[in-house]
């Protein structure tokens, strides 16, 4: 196959959704119908298992919340289906936001009964900063849910971007019948079956069809013919275009545990998702077909294996073919790389891979050289754009607890960075250290790693912070006399980045108000 073929082959996308809306049971469907799981139940009742293989800390296990990313492969209909699963907990929202930055589309899963929650609006946020292609699934119509056209509303309203429905459900909870298929025109019959494939459609040519009449009752054949022309007459006609670049986001409805209206999701999906898209780097627009290979990493895991300190960069190609045991230039350290170990992942299995495509996912086994952001080329030197950090939400200042294992500390703290844990502030006065999370669970996370990988213990004690703000000015001196004068709130990002320790809204107000010429930022690229 040629390069170009495999290129146009891939598929990679993200599941995103607010906690308990059914990702993971979407996940699971999608792989069934790929047929690289045979029943949906076994991987269910595997979860602890599933969970042990791809959420590799401790931690994440006691507690059972999955904050691994984690990425699954499977063809179906001759492409290759590159899923990435993102953390559901909103304490890891800073692994979700990387993980965009690897996918060519989104799936948007919405529970029908709560509609869109707070977190899948930041989400969306994310996702518009890339004009990232996004599907929405509206999940579990085997409940009283909210009205459609409701529902519709809401996503327009609060996510700001246009829908068009692809399907239509007929009734909802106890009364759901099916769904019609608005994009093939065809009726999908309900039957409630968590285990087996779907294979009951009913090939009807549009709602005008009188065999429709055959399949539902009376009342229902009126309403579903009223809705679908209310759905045509209010809704623009689907444009392929206008879904590719974020305008418009095409809706489903089904639900997943009863692995219904999967089907219809998924066969759209691969007519008109995006294969590989040409990036951005400092210096030019690279094209997946470009012979060369470059790649970047934009996940890191450690320790998945307790016996051994290693840890699985995830690197995302983006242009030429990889081959396991080249060597590939890392551009940030300056140096030659081999990868003699590198991973793929199918379904839930990781095997070795010798080589890989644009849109792929490799797993690239690394002691430490590796961080998140890292690009890797056959020479060029130029780094991805476009993984930015956003400012945290949460800062704690490290207390070490142990003056005899500081070295220790040092190290753990540096390599949990890496890894995308927390973010690490160090000032430039009396180089206190403060770390920054997107929610409190990240620095439960961080002393219990430090303590078990590092051997260090430390605390972490609440400081005044609002926002890390990265400052930059058009002139040097500008900047150098702000540092100066506000040197008691300057710190360093673990990039050496200026940033400036904010304590409050209305202080940063001020301060902006008082130094015209400096820019602060709150995403760490800029
Ligand atoms: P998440 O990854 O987005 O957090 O959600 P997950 O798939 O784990 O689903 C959350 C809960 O919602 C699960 O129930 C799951 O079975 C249920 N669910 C998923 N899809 C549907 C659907 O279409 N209809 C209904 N009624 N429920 C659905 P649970 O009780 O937390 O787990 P389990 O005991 O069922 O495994």
């Amino acid at each position: 196959m040629t390069l170009e073929q495999e290129i146009n082959k891939r598929r990679t996308f993200g599941i995103i959704a607010h906690p308990d809306a059914g990702k993971t049971t979407l996940t699971e469907k999608l792989l069934l119908f790929g047929g690289a799981i045979q029943t949906a139940g076994a991987v269910k009742s595997n979860k602890i298992d599933v969970s042990t293989r791809s959420d590799w800390m401790d931690i994440e296990k006691q507690r059972g919340i999955s904050v691994a990313t984690s990425v699954m492969g499977f063809e179906y209909k001759d492409l290759k289906i590159n899923i990435l699963d993102t953390p559901g907990h909103q304490d890891f929202a800073e692994d979700t936001y990387r993980t965009l930055t690897a996918v060519d589309s989104v799936i948007m899963v919405i529970d029908c009964v709560k509609g869109v929650e707070q977190q899948t609006e930041k989400l969306m946020e994310v996702c518009r900063m890339r004009n990232t292609p996004v599907l929405c699934f509206i999940n579990k119509l085997d409940r009283e849910g909210r009205d459609a056209f409701d529902l519709l509303d809401e996503i327009e309203e609060k996510l700001d971007i246009k829908v068009r429905p692809m399907s239509w459900p007929i009734g909802m909870g106890k009364s759901l019948r099916g769904v019609f298929n608005i994009y093939e025109n065809n009726l999908n019959l309900y039957e409630p079956n968590k285990t087996k494939k779907v294979t009951d459609v009913v090939e009807i040519k549009g709602v005008d069809d009188p065999k429709l009449d055959q399949h539902l009752p009376e009342s229902m054949t009126k309403e579903l013919r009223e809705e679908i022309e209310l759905v045509n007459g209010v809704y623009d006609p689907f444009n392929k275009e206008d879904y590719l670049s974020g305008k418009v986001a095409p809706v489903f409805f089904g639900s997943a545990v009863n692995n219904f209206g999967v089907r219809e999701l998924l066969d759209c999906f691969i007519q008109i998702a995006p294969p590989p898209k040409a990036r951005e780097n400092e210096l030019r627009l690279v094209t997946p077909d470009e012979k060369k290979f470059t790649g970047f990493i934009f996940k890191i895991h450690a320790n998945m294996d307790p016996k051994h300190r290693n840890r699985i960069a995830f690197a995302r190609i983006c242009s030429g073919k990889f081959e396991r045991g080249n060597n590939y230039y890392h551009v940030r350290q300056d140096k030659p790389f081999r990868f003699s170990n590198a991973t793929a992942f199918m379904a839930q299995q990781k095997e070795t891979v010798d080589e890989a495509f644009p849109g792929d996912i490799v797993g690239l086994y690394d002691t430490g050289n590796l961080k998140i952001g890292d690009t890797l080329t056959e020479g060029e030197k130029a780094l991805y754009k476009g993984i930015p950090f956003f400012s945290p939400e949460l800062f704690r200042e490290v207390i070490n607890l142990d003056a005899m294992k500081s070295k220790q500390l040092e190290k753990g703290l540096d390599q949990l960075m890496d890894e995308g844990v927390a973010q690490l502030f160090t000032y430039e006065m009396g180089a206190r250290k403060v770390v920054g999370t997107v929610g409190a669970l990240q620095f439960e996370v961080l002393q219990h790693r430090l303590l078990n990988e590092y051997k260090a213990s430390a605390r972490f004690e609440a400081v005044n912070i609002y926002k890390a703000c990265w400052i930059s000015a058009k002139e040097q001196s500008k900047l150098d006399a702000f540092v100066k004068d506000k040197y008691r709130h300057i710190a360093r990002d673990k990039e050496g980045k200026l940033v400036f320790m904010a304590e409050s809204k209305a202080w940063l107000q001020r301060v902006q108000d008082n130094f015209p010429d400096i820019e602060f930022h709150f995403i760490s690229e800029f």
